[in-house]
């Protein structure tokens, strides 16, 4: 087992680059966390500083309640792979996975026992005996993830595994890590991915992180659901969330804004007080929560200029906002065909418990 606790972490390159500041996190063993956020935020600097690879300038990262600052990484337990996933050329598959093992001095029937073990985990047992350059890529990537396995680490860290893959490969080998993980119940695994689907599937928890922080921690369902903030909701989900500029025109156990650009009035199943009256506000509405509306109950009215029928789904991109509107392009992912959507004005509404209000950035719910 191992849990992870990372307290008021900090790290800063070179005595001035701040890069992360007052990281807080639990970790209880068993876990898959996936670290996700734009690039540069200091997802793989957070892992190698979990790994020991890179040094922790402020705070406390604790394993099983020791703190292990200054513990060196082959003592730590824990097993990184790479996205590059760097195999000996010259090795078996078999000698390649050895290889840690013999170095650490292992005896011949532990290291057999260790393969044969991670072979089958990694359905890799018929190809023991050939070299790397005889493997597709996600063979390839089973056998540097079997390399860390025979080491029996107690926390996995993997930093984009799956990124060099081509799209089928990912998928196939993403179900293999869903599995291994569930053969594993005990290891606890750290993920980083750029891949909102990986993040979403994989998860127990997602990390989202950004301006040096986390900007939420949860399920991958609360940060779909109940994002805490603009961040969040625009960064979780594929197109973004929009987000409309209005202000709140009726306040009780349900909340109604009037949109600024668009022109028509929805409520959001989000309590508000009579304080809240003409507060400024933005409405979140995801695209593939908008539906057609009739009358003046609308969120939005635009002109298509894209419609992209994707079969299940036809995409559609409203007119590019015009001088003086502070809305971004607006789409809308409609279920099923549409014919002639383009050039046509549309109102476009939403069920109002999938209706997400912020001011200032922050959800209103979290108040
Ligand atoms: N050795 C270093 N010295 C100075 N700055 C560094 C060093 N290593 C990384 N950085 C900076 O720290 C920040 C975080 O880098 P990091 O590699 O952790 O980002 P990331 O979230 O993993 O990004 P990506 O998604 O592109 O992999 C970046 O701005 C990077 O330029
Ligand atoms: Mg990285």
């Amino acid at each position: 087992m191992a849990d992870l606790k990372l307290t008021n972490v900090a790290k800063v390159y070179g005595g001035t680059v701040e890069v992360l500041k007052g990281i807080n996190l639990d970790i209880t063993t068993g876990e898959l966390i996936v670290f996700v956020g734009p690039s540069g935020c200091g997802k793989s600097t957070l892992l190698r500083m979990i790994a020991g690879l890179e040094k922790i300038s402020e705070g406390t990262l604790e394993i099983d309640g020791t703190v292990v600052n200054d513990v060196p990484p082959a003592q730590r337990g824990i097993a990184m792979v790479f996205q590059s996933y760097a195999l000996y050329p010259h090795m078996t598959v078999r000698d390649n996975m050895a290889f840690a093992l013999k170095l650490a001095k292992n005896s011949a029937t532990e290291i057999d026992e260790a393969i044969t073990r991670a072979a089958r985990v990694l359905q890799l047992e018929d190809y023991l005996d050939r070299l790397p350059k005889a493997l597709s890529g996600g063979q390839r990537q089973r056998v540097a993830i079997g390399r860390s396995i025979v080491r029996d680490p107690k926390v996995y860290l993997f930093d984009e595994p799956l990124s060099n893959l081509d799209a089928s490969l990912r998928v196939a080998t993403r179900i293999e890590i869903a599995q291994l993980k569930e053969s594993m119940p005990d290891s606890t695994m750290i993920y980083v991915t750029h891949d909102q689907v990986e993040a979403m599937t994989l998860a127990s928890r997602i990390v989202v992180l950004a301006n040096k922080g986390i900007a939420q921690v949860g399920t991958p369902l609360e940060l779909y659901e109940t994002p805490e903030n603009e961040f969040v909701a625009q960064f979780i989900g594929s197109p973004a969330m929009n987000l409309l500029a209005g202000e709140v025109v009726k306040t009780g156990k349900t909340t109604t804004v009037k949109v600024h650009d668009g022109g028509g009035t929805i409520t959001a199943n989000i309590p508000t007080t009579d304080n809240d009256m003409g507060l400024a506000v933005n409405v979140g509405i995801r695209p593939e929560d908008m539906i057609p509306a009739t009358g003046d109950n609308h969120a939005f009215k635009d002109t298509v200029s894209i419609a992209e029928a994707l079969g299940e789904v036809t995409q559609v991109y409203f007119e590019p906002p015009k001088a003086g509107q502070n809305k971004d392009t607006v789409i809308a992912k409609l279920a099923g065909i549409h014919h002639g959507l383009r050039g046509q004005e549309m109102t476009l509404t939403a069920d109002p418990s999938k209706v997400h209000l912020f001011s200032n950035g922050q959800s209103l719910l979290y108040r």
